[in-house]
């Protein structure tokens, strides 16, 4: 359970807070997803979750960050780290850099948390199985695609198997079949209890995956709902958000004047 309370943020060096009360709570195996325009402050809010902000790059928190009940304020970064994961928008940033292949850069993460090596080995396999990049696992991480790297990355973070994962827009850089892998592994990964927090632009992918979204529009919530819900808010435009296709079609076909039933099963969930 990960919850934030009341919590502003303002970045070291800025007066003004670019997150304000913010109240959001994610309970175990649940999937919450984030949307708002660009600047709304979504990636804030994924550094404040996993306790990046402050604990790594300072700036001003107010109000309550908890993990499992226990209040997070002042708690040292490693605490965050062995319970929250976090995937950065920009993945290249991510690869560690000191691995020669992409097996070891996915192993590097069970390896650290100090599992034996067998278990290790298990769950970097697994992890490149689900993505379907088995056939990475001899390249080097400096010759990756951005795509592969996104890949690798959420491979790493699987592999890691943590309590809370967040993600900023993890499927930014990836095709559909990318996406489609994507997402197939985040369900699996909640169906083990893990809470996830996914930031997406891709409407399309958290529609079906998410029972919850959020909507966030100037560094405030200013929606919380059953992911069906949000979806179709007519306000999503304003909030620079695309509806998902089904909810376009739908529209489309509403318009005129025909049955949406007609596209049932055949877009979306
Ligand atoms: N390191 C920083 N220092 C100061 N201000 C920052 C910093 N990073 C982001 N901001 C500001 O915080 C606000 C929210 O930015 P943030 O990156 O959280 O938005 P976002 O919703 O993730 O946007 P995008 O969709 O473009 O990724 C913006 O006004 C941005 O300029
Ligand atoms: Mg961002």
């Amino acid at each position: 359970m990960l919850g934030l309370h009341g919590v502003g943020y303002r970045y070291a060096g800025y007066a003004g807070p670019v997150l304000h009360d913010i109240d959001l709570t994610l309970a175990d195996g649940e999937i919450v997803g984030v949307v708002g325009a660009n600047e709304s402050g979504k990636s804030t809010l994924s550094l404040v979750a996993s306790g990046l902000a402050p604990g790594s790059i300072g700036g001003g928190l107010s109000g309550t960050l908890t993990i499992d009940g226990v209040d997070m304020a002042g708690r040292p970064l490693h605490e965050f780290s062995t319970r929250v994961g976090i995937g950065f928008q920009n993945p290249a940033t991510q690869l560690s850099g000191v691995t020669g292949s992409v097996f070891e850069e996915v192993a590097l993460g069970p390896m650290n948390l100090g599992l034996p090596t067998r278990e290790t080995v298990e769950r970097t396999k697994a992890a490149l199985a689900t993505l379907g990049i088995d056939q990475l696992a001899e390249r080097e991480p400096r010759r990756l695609s951005g795509g592969q790297a996104q890949l690798v990355v959420i491979a790493s973070l699987l592999a890691m198997r943590p309590a809370h994962l967040v993600l900023d827009e993890p499927t930014a850089q990836l095709d559909p079949e990318g996406t489609r892998l994507v997402g197939e592994a985040l369900r699996g990964l909640a169906a083990t209890g893990t809470a996830l927090l996914i930031v997406e632009h891709k409407t399309d992918l958290l529609d079906g995956l998410c029972s919850r979204i959020v909507v966030l529009d100037a560094g405030r919530i200013v929606r919380d709902g059953p992911a069906d819900d949000v979806l179709a808010d007519p306000r999503l435009d304003d909030w620079g958000v695309d509806p998902p296709s089904r909810i376009r079609l739908g529209r489309a076909l509403a318009m005129r004047d025909l049955d949406p039933a007609l596209i049932a099963g055949v877009v979306g969930s």
